[in-house]
């Protein structure tokens, strides 16, 4: 944008009364809710075209909430009805806001150019378009989906040759660091909250109004300014990629740990007491799972390719590469475990969701060990205490993952609680950290199983020594042979 369209665009809201937000998802949802909480005098409206997921926004019961968030209900207790609103009346809200957050979905593209790698912005697109037509008053529009870098160049293409006359808009990119499971908190207390703008008298009154917004309990210094390009890359590569990164290589680790008899709590440990390299993101685990990790990293990878750095391309592709064999290297180590062979027996699952406290289960590692286990021929009795039943089947009977429903539907169990998965199978298999996990009673649990009873942790919940005390063979993931059991060696 040129200094002269800023003149001709020259206006820009000059109170902010009313916001709105495209997309009730799991991150438009919990963002805009805790924005709601924390400033009463503004209008919070969060929009979707999918009429359900507003309904269950919209549940009496609380508890049927279409996210789970530790903390989430009360907020929306507390606020909905007051100053946030959920609806479906998409066009009023986006006229009436002076703000508009985009908070749509970015999938990986399953086709076209750049499919299985760059980011489908289709639902990006449609909103701006829709925002283009319907704006009848300047509005400040904010990335807060994770984007491509140089999204907001086309969405201010889209705004600019489909707006009214005279109506103008400034696009800030914002983007959410929000972890699942620990929303609420990330957003009552973020490390930073990112604003990214032009460098224009325009762009900078724009992040400055959205800045004022967050710092009523945001403290100033924890909220950044820099370009847009910066802002966009920022949350899709660098951030994302970066954990993802410390993840596969301590999962890397793990694996030789396994192999000589290290222990990979001892290493990460070890290891990130050095303040250069810090403690978080080293827990080794069957591998990591959720809708952000993968899908941003082979957009890293597109974009690499595209800016014709191949090395650069290949070297983020590994992070991928690494965290598919943990799964896989896992999940050959309980069928090597079970005497080479699980055809026919019955493994308990304990954990479906990606990570603990959330019902989420996009690119969760249980569905890859499904498939795998499937694909043995092993009968599967599955167990998470919040994602729903029929997303468990969903998920398994994804193309790509099962064949057929009826199958799938011989083959696995899907039950209500620890006991009713763990009676007469073989093996337990640890695939989220869930707290409850942690608090087993496993004297009760080897009762009930066949024996030898034998437990795989995929995400460090046991304690090894006590659960071999009981009578349990152990695999642990990163623990190397002297603390495993033995007789496997
Ligand atoms: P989601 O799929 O849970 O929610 C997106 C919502 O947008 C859906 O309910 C969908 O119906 C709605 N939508 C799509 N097109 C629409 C349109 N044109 N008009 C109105 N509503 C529309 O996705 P999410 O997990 O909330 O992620 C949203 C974005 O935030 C993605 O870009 C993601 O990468 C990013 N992000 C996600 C997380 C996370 O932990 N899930 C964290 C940070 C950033
Ligand atoms: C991630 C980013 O952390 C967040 O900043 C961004 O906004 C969205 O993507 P999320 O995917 O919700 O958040 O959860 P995260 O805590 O990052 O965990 C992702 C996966 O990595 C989970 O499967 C988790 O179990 C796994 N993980 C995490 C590990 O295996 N080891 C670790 O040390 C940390």
């Amino acid at each position: 944008m040129t200094g002269s369209t800023d003149q001709v665009n020259a206006l820009l809201p000059e109170k902010i009364t009313k916001i709105c937000c495209i997309g009730a998802g799991y991150v438009g949802g919990p963002t805009c809710t805790v924005l709601a909480q924390q400033c009463p005098d503004l209008v919070v409206t969060i929009v979707d075209v999918n009429p359900q997921r507003i309904a269950a926004w919209n549940s009496e019961n609380l508890s049927e909430l279409p996210v789970f968030e530790p903390g989430l209900s009360s907020i929306v207790g507390e606020c909905r009805g007051r100053n946030l609103f959920f609806t479906t009346e998409i066009d009023r809200a986006i006229d009436e806001a002076q703000i508009v957050f985009v908070s749509v979905n970015t999938p990986t593209k399953t086709s076209g150019i750049g499919s299985g790698f760059a980011a489908d912005l289709r639902y990006v697109e449609a909103s701006t378009r829709r925002i283009a037509s319907i704006a009848s008053t300047p509005k400040i529009i904010v990335e807060k989906s994770t984007v491509p870098c140089r999204t907001a160049a086309t969405m201010r293409a889209i705004l600019e040759a489909n707006s009214k006359p005279g109506i103008s808009f400034q696009i800030l990119s914002n983007p959410e660091f929000l972890s699942e499971g620990t929303a609420v908190q990330d957003l009552l207390n973020p490390d930073r909250v990112l604003i990214g703008s032009l460098a224009t008298e325009q762009g900078n009154r724009a992040a400055e109004l959205l800045s004022e917004v967050y710092e009523r309990w945001v403290p100033k210094d924890r909220v950044l300014r820099t370009g847009l390009w910066s802002s966009e890359l920022t949350k899709l590569k660098a951030a994302n990629a970066l954990l993802a990164q410390r993840i596969s290589s301590i999962n890397a680790i793990s694996a030789i740990c396994e192999a000589t008899g290290a222990n990979v709590d001892e290493v990460a440990h070890a290891c990130g007491v050095d303040r250069r390299i810090g403690p978080h993101f080293l827990r080794a685990s069957v591998g990591f799972g959720g809708s952000c990790f993968q899908k941003d990293i082979l957009n890293l990878v597109y974009l690499s390719g595209s800016l014709n750095l191949p090395e650069v391309a290949e070297y983020w592709r590994q992070v991928i590469v690494m965290n598919e064999f943990s799964k896989a290297r896992f999940a050959k180590k309980v069928v090597q475990t079970l005497f080479n062979t699980v055809t026919a027996k019955r493994l308990a699952l304990l954990g479906f969701a990606f990570k603990k406290d959330t019902g989420d289960t996009r690119e969760s590692p249980a569905i890859t060990l499904c498939r795998h286990f499937r694909q043995e021929g092993a009968h599967i009795a599955i167990y998470d205490p919040k994602v729903p039943h029929s997303q468990i089947l969903m998920d398994l009977t994804e193309p790509g993952v099962a064949d057929d429903r009826k199958n799938i539907e011989e083959s696995i169990t899907i039950c209500s609680n620890i006991q009713e998965a763990c009676r007469d199978a073989e093996a337990v298999v640890i695939a989220t950290d869930w707290d409850e996990f942690c608090a087993i009673d496993w004297h009760d649990i080897y009762q009930i199983m066949r024996k030898p009873a034998v437990v795989f942790d995929g995400r460090r919940v046991v304690d090894p020594r006590q659960l071999r005390e009981i009578g349990f063979r152990v695999h642990a993931v990163g623990i190397g042979p002297e603390l495993q059991d033995n007789v496997w060696v």
